[in-house]
């Protein structure tokens, strides 16, 4: 089951918190009073504080005022709660950009940006980053030893991009790095002759300003990739402080779901661990509840996997509803649990959320927090809060434990950027993102867990692996696929696969290039892009068919078995579905868009051929198992208002403290956790808090006499079922050796 990679000693379970940003509030010191006592009785354990705090933090240049913060770190720390404490970079103080005009962006208009709003500085500015770096020289030097810190939270969603002339001449400097001083080489892979775009010298290369080039595609996907180099640079300028002048506290930036601007990939592995801002439409009229869970379930795989092996955290989510949908409606009661331990049962070591307390005026003032303006702790929202934070205090032994697949889905920012820009197919129906969404929600229907990884990323750990439309293969990818295959793997890829190269030359001789159309057998010779209102279906042998929509190659099949042709059209009777053996492996090649649904059965075939087992679950349920230390827990989240039943569940189950043997029972929304271990002894349970004198606030805190007495607890010692519990590691957590993240 492997070892557990517990991200914070010092908590010893699942973090409980959120933002929560006390200087709004210096001048109301009977709220600031409050809010520790309710945060108890809402089972927070932790705190983000001074995002977007620098105004507060330094009101005049070179003036730093910390005491405040100082005084709620202490507080927060004696009453047993930690905190991340975030750089303020991502919004300006006014005095900066007073003096400093030339640290605002400038937009793919040319315009440069005036002072407001946030996350809108340019990455490359040397008095950006020097500012920035000084207030996080001296919060470091102030709080870095301070024993309430977990975690640093570098800046605030980072995101955008700025055409500055800064930023300009980097891009310049980036593409002589990377064509290796060499004009001609840039022109080539730019394709640059075409509409007489060649350059004579880098400096004549211009970002795609929305009045200039925006016709070359390898200069947009260069610009993107380039984006991401410059942002991620000014990440580590800021992390390289904080690393130099408090070592050993590891650090995060908080992700934006699939934001589509950040390769997060090239992010991660400079991190020490990944973070994610979760804001699913709960309720929308444009799709069922259902489809937004799983959708956010894939989301959260994508984060899950850019760090295999550990648990990453959901930095934030909305308690009861956000502001900024077009449609702001109210999470129902019970979804703050169920999606909350959607999270963790996805591998997320947290449940945080913007915001503790809803501020009092300006752009957030409606957005959902713990703490509405009504100020009490006995509202609906607050309740389901503290509903949760009760239950993940008793999943503490969870935390560490991660979630491992067998089958993988290759998903790339690079692809994703090069086939939105692409100048084929249809604009509205290219759909990658739900191409990859919808085929991972098949393989979660089977009850697989799938790793959504690069296509350049190792593959040894599994043994069937999806690559929808990887329509830029990367130097490399084609080889790894073909050694995947050949070992043994069941690979399985679709139209529109390998057509261009890293810098978006289309391959000669025959799509897929890189040495695929000789794992797969096939060539595409041509591509067919369909109206909404026509359709063709490929039939098996045995008389099955799949419906097409949208998309149809034409192949030419040089070495492979036919399984299914087209029924319709001029390619009538051509070949639609394929299957190579490759070595050991099997590479299937579907030429034609078939809603993943119709595609279930070819899925099982693949995993049955991988040995990997299916677990049959009700339509409304998802399923995920954390491992980890000896434990094994198995999540069931329940989707639909209506009950739900799946069969075949034995173990303890930790919510409803309950001993299942055969079917398990889901109410609306309904979530359960069966633990399941292998003999480790107890140990008593809370007794590491006791001990450390960090828990000093913990062990003062009567609520968390609770923990060792509340009934809960009690129940489950008396349950004479309870013979399961020894065998489940939950008691034992705080002894294991923990593996802490490396700084
Ligand atoms: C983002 C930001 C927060 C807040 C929330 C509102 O995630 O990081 O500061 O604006 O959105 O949903
Ligand atoms: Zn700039």
């Amino acid at each position: 089951m492997g070892e557990k990679k517990i991200l914070f000693p010092k908590i010893k379970g699942l973090l409980h918190g959120g933002d929560y940003n006390p200087e709004q509030w210096l001048d109301r010191p009977d709220i600031l009073e409050e809010d520790i006592p309710m945060m108890k009785k809402a089972g927070i354990n932790c705190v983000t504080l001074g995002v977007f705090s620098w105004s507060v933090c330094e009101p005049v240049e070179g003036e730093y005022h910390f005491d405040w913060l100082e005084k709620v770190m202490d507080d927060l720390y004696e009453a047993g709660i930690y905190t991340v404490l975030s750089t303020p970079s991502g919004a300006r103080p006014a005095w900066l950009d007073e003096k400093y005009p030339e640290a605002m962006r400038v937009n793919k208009q040319g315009l440069r940006a005036r002072h407001g709003v946030r996350h809108n500085h340019c990455m490359s500015s040397p008095i950006y980053r020097e500012k920035a770096a000084a207030i996080d020289h001296a919060l470091a030097k102030r709080f870095g030893k301070h024993p309430g810190l977990v975690l640093w939270h570098l800046s605030n969603e980072m995101g955008g991009e700025c055409y500055c002339p800064l930023c300009v001449k980097k891009f310049q400097e980036y593409l002589w790095e990377k064509f290796d001083h060499d004009i001609e080489k840039l022109n080539h892979a730019w394709w640059t002759t075409f509409w007489s775009h060649r350059y004579n010298g880098f400096e004549q290369v211009e970002p795609p300003f929305a009045n200039g080039e925006g016709s070359i595609m390898g200069l947009n996907l260069e610009w993107k990739r380039f984006t991401t180099r410059n942002t991620l640079d000014f990440m580590e300028g800021e992390l390289a402080v904080l690393k130099e002048a408090a070592p050993g506290i590891p650090a995060t930036t908080n992700f934006m779901m699939l934001y589509n601007g950040l390769d997060y990939r090239e992010f991660a592995p400079r991190l020490d661990l990944v973070s994610w801002d979760c804001y699913p439409r709960f309720h929308n009229d444009g799709e069922t509840f259902r489809d937004t869970m799983l959708d956010n379930a894939f989301q959260h795989g994508v984060m899950r996997s850019l760090k295999k092996g550990q648990p990453y955290l959901m930095m934030e989510s909305a308690p009861g509803l956000v502001n900024w949908h077009p449609y702001n409606k109210l999470q129902r009661p019970g979804v703050h649990r169920l999606a909350g331990m959607q999270a963790v049962a996805s591998g997320s070591d947290s449940v945080q959320y913007f915001q503790w307390r809803k501020s009092r005026g300006s752009f957030e003032q409606y957005h959902g927090a713990v703490v509405d303006h009504l100020g009490t702790d006995d509202t609906r929202i607050f309740q389901e809060a503290a509903g949760l934070g009760s239950l993940l205090k008793k999943l503490a032994p969870v935390s560490g434990t991660v979630v491992r697949a067998r089958t993988a889905l290759l998903f790339d920012w690079d692809n994703r950027w090069a086939i939105a820009d692409s100048k084929a197919l249809g604009e509205q129906s290219k759909k990658y993102e739900r191409v990859c969404m919808d085929i991972w929600r098949e393989f979660a229907g089977l009850g697989v867990e799938m790793d959504i990884v690069g296509s350049d990323s190792p593959l040894e750990d599994y043994d069937v692996v999806a690559a929808p439309m990887l329509y830029l293969l990367k130097p490399g990818v084609g080889k790894s696929l073909t050694e995947f295959t050949e070992r043994g793997g069941q690979l399985l890829a679709t139209y529109f696969t390998g057509y261009v190269d890293e810098n978006l030359l289309c391959f000669l001789g025959g799509f897929p290039g890189e040495g695929l159309k000789e794992l797969f057998g096939v060539v595409s010779e041509e591509i067919d892009t369909l109206y909404p209102s026509d359709r063709n279906s490929v039939r098996f042998e045995d008389g099955r068919e799949w419906e097409v929509r949208e998309y149809a190659e034409r192949l030419r099949v040089s070495d492979a078995r036919v399984l299914a042709r087209y029924t319709a059209d001029f390619y009538q009777g051509e070949p639609a579905v394929t299957c190579r053996e490759a070595g050991k492996g099997r590479a299937y090649y579907v030429a034609a868009r078939c809603a993943a649904a119709s595609m279930r059965e070819l899925f099982e075939e693949l995993l049955k051929r991988a040995g990997i087992p299916l677990r049959p679950l009700p339509a409304s349920v998802e399923y995920h198992v954390r491992e980890g230390g000896g434990a094994r827990y198995e999540f069931y989240l329940n989707h639909s208002e209506e009950a739900a039943a799946v069969k075949d569940v034995h173990g303890l189950e930790l919510v409803g403290d309950r001993y299942v043997d055969g079917e398990l029972t889901l109410g609306k929304y309904g979530v359960a956790v069966i633990c399941r271990g292998s003999g480790l002894e107890q140990g008593p349970e809370e007794k590491g808090l006791e001990q450390g004198p960090e828990e000093k606030g913990l062990e003062q805190d009567p609520e968390e006499k609770g923990l060792e007495q509340g009934p809960e607890e009690k129940g489950l010692e008396q349950d004479p079922e309870e013979k399961g519990l020894e065998q489940c590691p939950e008691e034992k957590r705080l002894e294991q050796g923990s593996e802490e993240i490396k700084g």
